[in-house]
């Protein structure tokens, strides 16, 4: 269990307040660190500064606490980072034309490393290759502060396993791997996230951490490709995937339920499996044929989407080209407002370049304005309201992301043609992926 931290409070460094950073930075000064959370986003930090959030799954209000307790400092400025004692970095890791883009790691571990002190901690959170904390990080700790690493201040990976809108597994409740280059990094990173959460585990290395972190997300992308393609093939067959799906279901051992879907979103699934064959690529030559494979078949889910939504307009005599179709969810994820990588986003543009006259509705998205335009390919926004007579005026309606603010049985009812892609509604005029 985490114990309070009175008598062992640090100064700790959180860099990027972002879905991850951010979570973590307001648990560090719920048990009472000091906490800087710095971030080159000018605009985040504004809005953390008054007080206000852009994570669905931190509240306003507790932002607001972090700041009145004093133990709290959201920054852009690099000099307020003197001094700390645990440095964490949480920063993302994109691809760029397919390849690993861990600029934004170097940019921290660089802006860190100036203020690396004998006895400080360095933690990467960011999800990434095998081998990036001891061949990239940690050099670049050294180069900045002239200190040796795992000698003079310990360095430890341990991968975030935030799970945006879970309501049962928090930050604090999941177990977290934690893992350092030797011995003494990773008993003072252990010792710092146990202040955090109520377990940790420990892992003999920094790459058995990091590829901890691949495994579980390739784990994912690679069983929901599984049931994406055999919802592809059910269909043809004229089978009923989900009675199947939930039929294999109650088998209590052998067996773990994964659905279908529109594809795959967020800044994790589409992503993190990439870093993995990247580095099987570039150091082995070898093709990981796993990841390649659920890549493809995910990475089409928004095609085929849009193809089932044509040949159920089709079945009413209309063509997708003039047809209204409203979109229901263009975050990637339920109950968040995280529109990144989504498929939703990709079955808009591709109805929009069939000629449909596209709207969309998610509660959680409207909420966050300038997504809108990017969205709607730079043309004015179309967000509406889930409501009764956005439902009844639509040609079509499609499922995307099935937000608990969603009226599902409302949009059965009243749907003249609704394409369900997360297997939630039953009706006469319901056709599900
Ligand atoms: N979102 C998730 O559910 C999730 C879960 C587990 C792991 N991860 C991983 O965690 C990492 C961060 O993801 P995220 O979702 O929090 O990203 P995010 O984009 O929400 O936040 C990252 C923040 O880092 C800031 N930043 C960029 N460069 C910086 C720098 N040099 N110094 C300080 N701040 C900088 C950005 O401005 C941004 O605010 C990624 O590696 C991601 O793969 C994400």
């Amino acid at each position: 269990m985490t114990e309070p931290v009175a008598g062992r409070s640090k100064k700790v460094a959180v860099l990027g307040q972002g879905y991850v950073g951010l979570p973590l930075a307001m648990r560090a000064v719920e048990v009472g660190h000091h906490v800087v959370g710095f971030d080159t986003d000018e605009a985040r930090i504004k809005t953390l500064a008054a007080g206000e959030s852009y994570v669905t799954d931190v509240h306003p209000g507790v932002v607001r606490a972090a700041l009145s307790s004093g133990r709290y400092v959201p920054t852009t400025d690099e000099s307020v980072l003197q001094g700390f004692d645990v440095g964490v970095i949480d920063v993302p890791t994109p691809l760029r034309d397919g390849v690993p883009d861990l600029s934004h790691v170097e940019q921290a571990a660089r802006t860190l490393g100036g203020h690396v002190r004998p006895g400080s901690v360095v933690i990467l959170e960011s999800t990434t290759y095998p081998g990036t904390t001891e061949e990239l990080v940690a050099p670049l700790l050294e180069t900045e502060s002239g200190l040796r690493a795992g000698t003079d201040f310990h360095v430890g990976y341990s991968p975030e396993r935030i799970d945006p809108g879970n309501a049962t597994w928090s930050l604090v409740n999941t177990p977290k791997v934690v893992s350092g280059m030797n011995a003494s990094s990773l008993s003072a990173v252990r010792q710092f996230i146990d202040t955090l959460v109520d377990e940790t585990v420990p892992v003999a290395g920094t790459r058995e951490a990091e590829l901890t972190k691949l495994l579980e997300n390739t784990f994912r992308h690679v069983n929901v490709a599984l049931v994406n393609e055999l919802a592809v093939y059910a269909n043809d067959l004229g089978i009923d995937v989900w009675a199947a799906l939930n039929a294999a279901a109650t088998k209590p051992f052998g067996f773990m339920s994964f659905t279908p879907g529109p594809g795959v979103g967020g800044h994790c699934l589409p992503i993190d499996p990439s870093y993995l064959s990247w580095r099987v690529r570039r150091s082995l030559g070898r093709t990981f044929r796993f990841v390649e494979l659920a890549n493809d078949v995910n990475d089409h889910m928004p095609e085929y989407v849009v193809k089932r939504l044509a040949e159920g307009l089709n079945r009413t005599s209309k063509a997708v080209n003039g047809s209204r179709v409203l979109v229901l969810g263009i975050a990637y994820k339920r109950n968040t407002g995280d529109a990144r990588e989504s498929p939703g986003r990709i079955i808009v543009q591709l109805l929009r370049r069939s000629g449909a006259v596209v709207k969309v509705a998610d509660p959680h998205v409207a909420e966050l304005g300038s997504l809108a335009d990017e969205l709607m390919d730079g043309t004015p926004a179309s967000l509406v309201d889930a409501n009764p007579d956005e439902i009844k005026a639509a040609d079509a309606v499609v499922l995307v992301t099935d937000h608990t603010a969603f009226d599902l049985a409302m949009v059965a009812e009243h749907g003249r043609y609704v394409l369900d892609t997360r297997g939630r509604l039953h009706g006469p005029n319901v056709e599900r992926l």
